[in-house]
């Protein structure tokens, strides 16, 4: 029963007993917490539970929460290896009640657990009270039979356990074992309550207040209970091993160490191996919850305690890069408890080759350094802060990196120098940072980026998260609020919503808090790093230092999720089908479409397009997960990741892949590989659809597609095959019938046209109803005439009619003048060639052509050609061009 993986099933089953709802870890990232670094205790994810503002189906819950106590107000990072207890990342198990059960339960249920379930010596045990709380004291007498001196009274903030700064908080009674005098330590409260004798192994929390900011309490509307039981320690009492590295999770943890390096512990090595073990898990389970190392809040914390257990790696020789080959072992122990380590395995050993690969090249010599630097120093002295400050800056060492590798000779740093060198940097930064123009005008956000720094982006996991504001501007300038109706840009220090970037559109959505609300219309980046809300205050005020809750337009959000993935897709359909010449050129990401611009000659055939759409449809359909990994830009470069000729990366880039290709060379390789930090669909079955809608030309040699997907693909089609039925309905056919239909009718249409004309013409030739003032065979001064005006017949239609007028006089001079429906003539006169050397049809076009308003003409002198604006008096054309016959 006692393996690690037992007790946390013996815990939850216990409780799920008595009651419980057994409820999932939550994640190590806190979402409903602004205040946190990390999740540092099961009651974390019930918070807003325990003050009322939510409400759940339950009352009584338990969980194995996962939690890391580093970097924040619980921060445990410099302890661990040194004592037995201490860890980074730890499972906490834990029972709830909200409003149901308060304290005298809570000790019979944790009474009963320890002493039955779990066996414990009954005689061993002890438990503190907060100093005041009578009532705590007296049910562990009543329940457990202690004596007065086996409930020991604390004054302190010992027994009193806080969240953080705000949040639920309560007097507290702890548990505690005592392992024997041959183990070096005192009972609580005593001078050597910091050895490890007298082991803590469970605490619990009589939750009573809120704190709303510190050193104000009010009463929660329900008294509560929350415990936190540390499942390693409760592991090392029911093993019978001094030491949480003892258990068997860790000793097969330290196992793998041993076999990758090729050696076991040694007493003057053991804490390194120890250190490993412990800042594996918590490396692996940040990861997994999408915390990737950078050098800005949650991410620094991560690669501060990644390279702690880097230099502990190199200290035990291994030659290359450690923490990836023990990523196996963790999973076979946790994966099937945290299945999200599995789920991200890939990403976790990539991650932790790709930082120890590059710590590598720098720590030798910045421990050379420090080696150096330290030669003449003692027990008791301390490192000057530049020194320090120099192993940061050039070669990555965080400050507790270097505090750690100097502690086992007693040597500190100091750090008020240390401090200084870094502000000096900064400034230094500032003053090189010059700014004109436009860039002057973004001034603010390099000082307000300065002030609050870089904004941490957890939109890649979540959509809506609590935040606390950091910074006003309006008008291009700092404010300490805003009110009702004013634009503002709000920044925040966390923030799920996606900053402009890369063709994908900034997230829009709310950010609420007291009594105000703010819609946000649009966010981007500035200033490095700050992620700005540009919005308006919809009702109420809003303060720099108010606490925020942060929802992005999900539905909004998920179109541009399915666009941005649907353009990987075309991108890459597109270099297949018309070759790798295909580079992207620009792209615009947006909730209601998609467009992409690439290099290429030519319009693309109607045949290409099929395939292109086949191809990126064939993906979605495969509903392949869609995968991130952080990779260094050349790694990811040289693996076939496609990158934006020009774009600047950082050091280390997102990989999206999607798919598995299915034709030509690449049959069975990823299908779309590229260097992107936009945000995806979690597998491409999600597009739904994609939909080319346009193709264009946009400057000489780009290309343009625009493209839709999911339910605006769907709609596209729908209108479509609405047209479709309209006109099969107005062509009284079949959908399926249409094209044919269409055909014939418009042969019929070309066949009607040819009929109508030669009926015009023959009308016009035949005389009747159109002519106007001339007979057939008519003769002016011995020449023969012919001469008509005539309607509906094109201009270019007169000339045919005036040859077959010429044939049919033999010898003459034909005027045909053609009115058009918007009043205007046009005028054609042909001249027999027999004729051509008395008349010149160009000269006798030109005084018809006068009379109808128009300014002369051209042609031979057998044929000629005018207009004129006038077509009412088409007969005196015909009228003139007699005279200049008769004269
Ligand atoms: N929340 C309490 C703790 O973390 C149980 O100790």
């Amino acid at each position: 029963m006692s393996g690690v993986n037992d007790i946390r099933s013996t815990f939850l089953d216990y409780f799920r007993k008595n009651g419980h709802e057994v409820v999932a870890s939550s994640p190590l990232v806190p979402r409903n917490d602004p205040t946190l670094m990390f999740t540092n205790a099961g009651m974390v994810q019930f918070k807003n539970v325990f003050t009322g503002l939510e409400t759940r189906p339950y009352v009584r819950a338990t969980t194995a929460q996962k939690s890391v106590r580093a970097g924040g107000k619980h921060n445990d990072l410099d302890n661990v290896g040194y004592t037995a207890r201490h860890l980074t990342f730890f499972e906490m198990l834990g029972n709830f009640s909200f409003g149901d059960y308060f304290k005298e339960q809570a000790i019979e249920l944790a009474w009963n657990l320890i002493t039955k379930d779990f066996g414990l010596p009954k005689d061993k045990l002890l438990v503190t009270v907060y100093h005041t709380d009578d009532e705590a004291a007296d049910y562990w007498k009543k329940i457990a039979g202690f004596s007065d001196d086996r409930i020991i009274r604390i004054p302190t903030s010992d027994n009193f356990w806080a969240m953080g700064d705000t949040g639920p908080c309560g007097p507290c009674s702890e548990i505690f074992i005592d392992r024997g005098e041959h183990i070096w330590g005192g009972p609580p409260g005593s001078a050597e309550e910091d050895g490890d004798r007298f082991l803590e192994f469970w605490n619990l929390v009589f939750m009573q207040f809120e704190q709303t900011e510190p050193g104000v309490q009010v009463p929660l509307p329900r008294p509560s209970i929350d415990t936190g039981m540390g499942l390693e320690r409760m592991a090392s009492i029911l093993q019978g091993v001094e030491s949480v590295f003892e258990t068997d999770l860790f000793r097969h943890l330290i196992d793998a160490t041993a076999s990758a390096l090729g050696k076991g512990p040694a007493a003057d090595n053991v804490a390194s191996y120890r250190v490993i073990a412990d800042h594996l898990r918590s490396s692996c389970f940040l990861i997994a919850d999408g915390v990737l190392p950078s050098n800005e809040g949650r991410g620094y914390v991560l690669r501060r305690i990644m390279r702690r257990a880097m230099r502990h790696a190199q200290l035990l020789g291994a030659g290359d890069p450690l923490m990836h080959k023990l990523v196996p072992a963790l999973l076979s122990e946790m994966g099937s408890a945290y299945p999200e380590l599995v789920r991200g395995e890939a990403l976790i050993s990539e991650t932790l080759k790709l930082e120890e690969t590059r710590f590598r090249k720098t720590l030798a010599r910045g421990l050379g350094l420090l080696e150096d630097a330290t030669q003449t120093l003692g027990k008791g002295d301390r490192l000057d802060g530049e020194t320090a400050f120099k192993l940061y800056d050039t070669y990555g060492f965080p400050l507790d990196l270097t505090q750690d590798a100097l502690r086992q000779r007693g040597i500190s740093v100091d750090l008020d120098a240390f401090n200084v060198a870094m502000e000096k940097q900064k400034a230094e930064a500032r003053a090189n940072w010059g700014g004109s123009g436009e860039a002057a005008t973004e001034r603010v956000w390099f000082s307000v980026r300065d002030r609050v720094g870089a904004t941490e982006f957890l939109g890649y996991e979540t959509e809506s998260a609590e935040g606390v504001v950091t910074a006003l501007v309006k008008n291009g300038t700092e404010a300490a609020d805003a009110s009702e109706g004013e634009s503002v840009a709000v920044v925040v220090n966390q923030t799920p919503f996606y900053g402009e970037s890369g063709g994908q559109v900034g997230d829009t959505g709310t950010i609420a808090g007291e009594g105000f609300s703010i819609d946000v219309t649009d966010t981007q980046k500035k200033g490095e790093g700050v992620f700005v809300h540009l919005g308006r205050v919809a009702s109420g005020s809003v303060k720099v230092g108010a606490a925020v809750e942060m929802k992005v337009d999900r539905a909004r959000r998920m179109k541009i999720r399915s666009n941005h993935s649907a353009t990987h897709l075309l991108h890459e359909a597109l270099r297949e089908v018309l070759g790798t010449h295909v580079a992207q050129k620009g792209s615009l990401v947006a909730p209601e479409r998609l467009r992409f611009d690439f290099s290429h000659q030519k319009p693309i055939s109607a045949e290409e397009m099929e395939k292109i759409e086949a191809y990126a449809n064939e993906i979605v359909l495969q509903n392949a997960p869609v995968t991130t990994r952080l990779m260094a830009v050349d790694d990811a470069i040289a693996e076939g990741a496609m990158a934006l000729f020009g774009e600047k990366y950082g050091d280390e880039v997102r990989v999206v892949r999607m798919g598995t290709s299915l034709h030509g060379d690449k049959a069975g390789k990823p299908y779309s590989v590229e260097l992107c930090g936009g945000t995806h669909v979690g597998a491409t079955g999600d597009i739904g659809l994609v939909r080319v809608v346009a193709e264009s030309a946009v400057a000489s040699g780009v290309r343009r597609l625009e493209a839709l997907t999911g339910e605006a693909a769907r709609l596209h089609l729908d209108e479509q095959d609405r047209r479709l039925k309209a006109a099969a309905a107005a062509l009284k056919v079949a959908p399926a019938d249409v094209v044919s239909r269409l055909e014939a009718v418009l042969d019929e249409r070309k066949k009607l046209e040819r009929e109508l004309a030669d009926a015009r013409r023959k009308l016009a030739l035949g005389g009747g109803s159109a002519s106007a003032g001339a007979d057939e065979g008519e003769s002016v001064a011995g020449v023969g005439f012919l001469g008509r005006v005539v309607s509906g017949v094109s201009p270019k239609d007169l000339k045919p009619l005036a040859d077959e007028g010429k044939k049919s006089l033999g010898s003459g001079v034909v005027v045909f003048v053609g009115t058009a429906e918007d009043g205007k003539a046009s005028v054609v006169v042909g001249v027999t060639d027999d004729l051509t050397d008395r008349f010149s049809a160009v000269d006798l076009v030109r005084a018809a052509s006068a009379a109808i308003g128009g300014q002369g003409g051209g042609g031979r002198p057998d044929m000629a050609q005018a207009g004129g604006p006038d077509g009412a008096r088409a007969g005196e054309a015909i009228d003139a061009v007699k005279a200049v016959l008769a004269a």
